[in-house]
Order: C-alpha cells, then structure tokens, then sequence
C-alpha cells in the first residue's frame, strides 16, 4: 500500500467548492486503485482565519506543511482582506520556502472542448509553460518613501539570480526531452527591460548548448502573446519568469476554453519539499456561493500531482476521463457552455472514473 500525506489548503470564494469535487476524485482514485491511500489533513488557513486571528497560517504553519507530500490548494483570495496580505503570506511563502521554483502550466485543448480560436485542432493546441515561481518582478524588495507628501514614490525591484534562472531554464530543457518535444521558447523583453531580460537571455543561450537536439528561441513577451493566439501549433515548451508566465497562462488559459479549467503545478523538482498543485483561477468572489465554478482545474492539478508522486498511468487515466466527460458533453457548467453544477461536473468525472475502470 502507498501512503501519502496531502495537506488540503481548501482557500477562499470557490476554492472550497472546487475542492470538494477534487476530493471526490482523489477518493475515487483510491477506491479504484486500491493500493493507494490518500491521507488527506485538512487547514483552514484562508481570508477569515486571517480576520478572527490577524495572520493567514499560524507561525508554525510552514513546519506544519514541510511533513506532507504534497499541497493540494484551491483558491486565496477575499474582497475583504488585501491581496497583498492573503497572497503574500500564504501562497508566496509557501512557492518559496519549499523552493517550489518551478510553476508548470499546461496549455492543451481537451477533447471534446472547441477553442475560442476554432480552426485549431487540439494537436495544436497543446504546450506548456514553465514559469520562474521564487523570483523575478514578484522579489519582496522595495519600499515606499514620503507617503501622503507629493514627493511620495514607490520602487519594485526585480531580481534575477544565475542560479535561478538557470534551474527554471534546465527544467524545461529536461521537459523537452523527457516528453519528446522538440522546441524551446523562452519569453523575454530584453528591448525595453536593458539588465536583467539581457542576463536572462544569456542563460537561455549557454544552457542552450548543451540541449543542441532542441531548437531555442526568444521571443519578445508582446509578440509572444500574439502567438499564443494566432499560431499556438509553433510552441512545445515556454520557459517564462515569474510575472511574464503568469500572464502569458491566463492567455493560455483563455485560448484553451477558460480560467476555471486551467491547472497549474508549483513544483520542487528535487523533492526535497512537498509541491503544491492547484487551479491557476483565484477565488472568483463575483461567482462564489453559488455552486457554479468549474472544478475541472482543481480535479486537472490532482491529475499533475498523480504524476508528480510518480503514478504517470493514473494522471493520464484522470485526464482521459475529464475529457471524455468533455466529450460526451451533457454536463458542463455554465462557463463552457453548460447548465451543470460544480457538484455535478466532479460526479460526472467520478462516474467516468468508475466506468472506464
Ligand atoms: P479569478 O481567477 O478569481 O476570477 C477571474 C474570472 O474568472 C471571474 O470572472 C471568475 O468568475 C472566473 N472564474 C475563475 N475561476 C472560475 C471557475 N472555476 N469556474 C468558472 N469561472 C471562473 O481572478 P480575480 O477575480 O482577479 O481574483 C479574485 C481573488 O482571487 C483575488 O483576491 C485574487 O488575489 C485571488 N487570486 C488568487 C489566486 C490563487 O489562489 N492562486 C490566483 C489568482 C487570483
Ligand atoms: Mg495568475
């Protein structure tokens, strides 16, 4: 019998509504495995904890979480309480302290989904971004000088080391080649960005050379996002930094059919700490409490973290079965066309499970 321990971090909005459907998956895969035990321990560690007790997690909390396998988030993020406190002390901390530098985010076209960009097929429409998860334009260094005088400024530094960007850039390398893919895109701004995009296209060409058998190109993040509409078949691998990928997935995600479908993994290659594996969607307050969200990026990011823990056959065998739930069409919820339920569409997929078992 494997064992894994999963810290459940259900979040905020839709974050626990999409996770119920998550966990009844995972409860699923267990059931049809067998020889899987999901011990999952759930923490309540979201916007109202932060409002009865003043912080997002308790002091220990990062402790708390280094013990598991893995993370399974759903969504942070509240009306009530700045996102610069929910974000910033919990998730970041959470991607940094466990050195989760890699943020890896699918951009493929389930079956049975038709892209807003309708005359591409879903062979060319499938890629995925890595993006630099521990530092770039999200470092925590800066500050705030003469506040409420007219001299009042703010300065954000960004922050690109050699070794991080050269482990995000080895790890999509790697990706390339274990998968089979042949190219590389690395996301740059080096004509309006003059020190760190050119330090960060220097890495991408040493590196480079040691992956000659995959074709390297840098695109400007403009042009990129251009691409990333009119010709998504030319990309197999995107490697990005931290601000650049997160706005290129949201892209990636609304090219595919959606921000509630999209997953996205923060991953410690060296499994020296437990990864996180969440939707890439944040709380969506404008539709939460009312049993609408699509859970198919939460119960996607369960597919990545069966890979992640090693068992390749069953994320496949969860992703198989969300696209021929997909397929079949009957239930969906109301962002990709349908009437469905959160409740609804997690059974549907359950149901699938069980049948193609
Ligand atoms: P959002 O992703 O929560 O919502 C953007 C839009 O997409 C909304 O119209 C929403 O209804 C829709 N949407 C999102 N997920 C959906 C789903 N599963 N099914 C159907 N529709 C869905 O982004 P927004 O509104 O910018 O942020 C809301 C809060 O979430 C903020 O506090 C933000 O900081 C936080 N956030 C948290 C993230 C996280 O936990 N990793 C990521 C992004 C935002
Ligand atoms: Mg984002």
């Amino acid at each position: 019998m494997n064992h894994y321990a999963i810290a459940v971090i259900a979040g905020d909005g839709i974050g626990p509504e999409v996770m119920r459907e998550g966990l009844r998956v995972l409860r699923t895969i267990e059931q049809l495995h067998g020889g899987i035990r999901f011990e999952t321990s759930a923490f309540d560690w979201n916007c109202l904890h932060y409002q009865r007790h003043g912080v997002m997690m308790p002091k220990d909390g990062l402790e708390i979480l280094q013990g598991f396998d893995a993370i399974l988030l759903g969504a942070i993020g509240s009306p009530d309480v700045p996102d610069h406190i929910s974000v910033w002390e919990l998730i970041l901390p959470i991607r940094r302290t466990f050195q989760q530098y890699v943020n890896l985010r699918p951009i493929k076209l389930l079956r049975g989904l038709v892209s807003p960009l309708r005359e591409k097929g879903h062979d060319q429409l499938d890629f995925v971004v890595v993006r630099e998860n521990t530092e770039g334009e999200y470092a925590d260094m800066g500050g705030r000088l003469h506040s409420g005088t007219p001299y009042e400024l703010a300065i954000q530094n960004s922050v690109f080391t050699r070794y991080g960007i050269e482990r995000v850039v080895r790890y999509a390398y790697s990706l390339a080649a274990t998968t089979g893919k042949r190219r590389l895109a690395a996301a740059t701004k080096s004509n309006g960005i003059n020190h760190s995009m050119p330090f960060w296209d220097e890495v991408v060409h040493e590196l480079s050379r040691d992956y000659p058998q995959i074709e390297t190109s840098l695109f400007h993040i403009d042009a990129m996002a251009a691409y990333f509409v009119n010709r998504p078949e030319q990309f197999d691998v995107v490697v990005a930094s931290n601000l650049f990928g997160d706005i290129l997935t949201d892209l990636g995600a609304a090219v595919v059919g959606g921000l509630g479908l999209a997953p996205s993994g923060n991953i410690n290659p060296e499994k020296r700490y437990p990864s996180m594996f969440e939707p890439i969607h944040g709380s969506a307050p404008d539709i939460a409490g009312i049993g609408i969200a699509n859970p198919i990026g939460q119960i996607w990011s369960i597919s990545m973290m069966l890979d992640h823990l090693g068992h390749r056959e069953l994320g496949r065998y969860l992703l198989d079965s969300i696209e021929a739930v997909l397929l079949q069409g009957q239930v969906r919820t109301p962002d990709i066309g349908g009437t469905a339920t959160t409740q609804e569409m997690g059974e549907a997929v359950v149901r699938q499970l069980l049948t193609d078992a």
